[in-house]
């Protein structure tokens, strides 16, 4: 059985994973919308990640007998200016999640709740992948700029990213 306290956090970090998801949907949409097809893929496969996030948390609080509570996801942005500007974004918004996963597993820590510090030991993992990835395009598209040949074969790149869907 895992506390009250951790029930809610972990309820709150499914609400966070799915607005994340919500989030790339729109960075995908708005993409594809300045002709960005390779880069609306790559937000594409970043929602699926998101919503396998999310389940994981949804069936981590079923198995140690708590109770699923969904909540109210939040409207995310549908302007995000330049192609530069669309990772700033995600690499803003990954820090964010990093720093939810850190206070989680402070949480556990507090609670003396071992299982959920060997649960949550995957999504510091995860964060450190995800800031990374977001960081190396983020580098690439600040050398290019944001038009040109170099934009063209970055949104190439983009767009043979594929889920790999979570173990
Ligand atoms: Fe679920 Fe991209 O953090």
């Amino acid at each position: 059985m895992i506390t009250n306290r951790m029930e809610d956090a972990f309820n709150k970090q499914i609400n966070e994973e799915l607005y994340s998801a919500y989030l790339y949907q729109s960075l995908s949409a708005f993409a594809a919308n300045i002709g960005l097809e390779g880069f609306a893929n790559w937000f594409q496969i970043q929602v699926q990640e998101e919503i396998s996030h999310s389940q994981k948390f949804y069936h981590y609080i079923s198995e140690r007998g708590g109770k699923i509570k969904l909540l109210q996801i939040n409207e995310p942005p549908s302007e995000f200016g330049t192609p530069l500007q669309l990772f700033e974004e995600t690499l803003k918004h990954e820090q964010h999640i990093t720093k939810c996963i850190n206070d989680l597993m402070n949480l556990a820590i507090e609670e003396k709740d071992h299982a959920s510090q060997i649960f949550l030991q995957w999504y510091v993992t995860e964060q450190v992948e995800e800031e990374n990835n977001v960081k190396t395009i983020l580098d690439k598209l600040k050398l290019i700029g944001n038009e040109g040949h170099g934009l063209f074969m970055i949104d190439k790149e983009l767009s043979v990213r594929v889920f790999t869907p979570p173990v």
